[in-house]
C-alpha cells in the first residue's frame, strides 16, 4: 500500500560515511589558522566541496579564491584537500604568498607516482574527471605524459607514443566499477598497460561504495548527502541506482529533501559523501524521524581508523603557541 504504516518504515543508515581523514585534516587547518593567525586566511578553491564547510569557515573569517592572484601579495593562502599543480605553487612564489597546503596526503601520493613515471618517461593515463581540481592538479605535474581519461567511452580516442610504455592512474574519488570498467578497456587496447603501485581510489571512497552496495537492494529511496560538486558524494548516488536502489537523491541540507520523494516508500538508505558534516545527517534522520522513519538500523561495511597528522607550519605555530 501506498501509506505504508510506521511499523514498518525504516531507515538503513550507512557505516562509514561523511567525513574522510583527509577532509577532516584540511578542515582543521582552516580553523587553527584561523585560531593561529586570525583572519583573514585565504583559502584557494573550496577547502573541501562541501556548501556547508565553506560557508561555516567563511563566516569565521576565511576567504575563498578561485585564484591565487587575487590573494593580496604577501598574505597567507591554503591550498585546498584536492591539491594544486606545481605551477600554482610557482605562481605563489612569485606573490610571496605564504602557503599552508592542505592536499590529501591520498592525493599527493597519485602526484609522485605522477611525477615518478613521466621521469621514467612512461605515458600516464589519467582516469577522472576533465576539469576537477584534483585532476587539474595531478595533470598539472607532468603535463606533456599524461592524458585524462574520463569514461570507457573515451577509451577508443586514447593515443600513446608507445604502447608497451603505458601505466594508468587515476583520481581518488571515483566509482570503483567504472574504473575497472575503464581500465579493462584501456587493457584490450594496450595489453602491456601497467597498473598503479597501489589504490589511487582512496579507502574513504571505496569503503563509501561498499556500504550503498549492501543497502541499496533493500531501499526504494537513497539520501545521499553531500554538494553537487563533490565527486564522491556524486558516486555515491550512482552506485545506489546501479546496485538496486529504486530512487535516489543528493541533498544539502534537509530542506532539499522532497516529500514526494517518500510516496509509497517502505525503506529509505541514508548516507553521505567524505566532506559532510555529521550534524547534516542528524538533520536528515530528523527530518525523516518526523515523517514516522524512526527506526534506524546501521549498515556497517568497515571500520575506518585512518588519521593524518596536520600540515607540518600549523603544528609547528600550535606548538609554539602552547
Ligand atoms: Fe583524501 Fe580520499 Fe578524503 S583522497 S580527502 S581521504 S576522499
Amino acid at each position: 500500500p501506498a501509506d505504508a504504516s510506521a511499523a514498518t518504515k525504516r531507515v538503513l543508515l550507512a557505516a562509514p560515511r561523511g567525513y574522510c581523514a583527509g577532509v577532516d585534516r584540511a578542515v582543521v587547518t582552516v580553523e587553527k589558522a584561523l585560531e593561529l593567525y586570525g583572519p583573514p586566511v585565504y583559502v584557494r578553491k573550496e577547502i573541501v566541496h562541501n556548501k556547508h564547510v565553506v560557508r561555516t569557515l567563511e563566516r569565521r573569517g576565511a576567504i575563498f579564491v578561485e585564484e591565487t592572484d587575487e590573494v593580496p601579495e604577501g598574505a597567507r593562502v591554503i591550498f585546498s584537500a584536492h591539491g594544486v599543480s606545481p605551477a600554482v605553487h610557482q605562481e605563489a612564489a612569485r606573490l610571496s604568498l605564504r602557503t599552508i597546503d592542505a592536499t590529501c596526503p591520498l592525493v599527493t601520493k597519485v602526484h609522485r607516482e605522477a611525477v615518478r613515471f613521466a621521469g621514467d618517461d612512461y605515458d600516464i593515463l589519467l582516469v577522472g574527471h576533465e576539469g576537477h581540481e584534483e585532476v587539474e592538479g595531478t595533470a598539472g605535474e607532468a603535463p606533456e605524459h599524461i592524458t585524462v581519461v574520463e569514461s570507457p567511452d573515451h577509451v577508443d580516442a586514447v593515443e600513446v607514443r608507445d604502447p608497451d610504455k603505458v601505466v594508468w592512474l587515476s583520481q581518488t574519488t571515483l566509482s570503483v566499477d567504472e574504473t575497472m570498467e575503464t581500465v579493462r578497456r584501456l587493457r584490450e587496447k594496450f595489453p602491456n598497460l601497467q597498473d598503479p603501485p597501489s589504490d589511487d581510489i582512496c579507502y574513504a571512497t571505496q569503503n563509501r561504495q561498499v556500504a550503498v552496495k549492501q543497502m541499496a537492494t533493500d531501499c526504494d529511496l537513497m539520501i545521499v548527502v553531500g554538494s553537487q560538486n563533490s565527486s564522491n558524494s556524486k558516486r555515491l548516488v550512482e552506485v545506489a541506482l546501479e546496485y538496486g536502489s529504486r530512487d535516489g537523491h543528493l541533498v544539502d541540507y534537509a530542506d532539499e529533501i522532497d516529500e514526494a520523494w517518500l510516496e509509497g516508500v517502505r525503506t529509505v538508505g541514508v548516507t553521505s559523501g567524505a566532506s559532510v558534516p555529521e550534524v547534516l545527517v542528524r538533520d536528515v534522520l530528523d527530518w525523516l524521524a518526523d515523517r514516522g522513519f524512526e527506526d534506524v538500523q546501521a549498515v556497517t561495511a568497515a571500520e575506518e581508523s585512518v588519521l593524518f597528522a596536520l600540515p607540518t607550519d600549523i603544528r609547528r605555530d600550535l606548538k609554539a603557541a602552547g
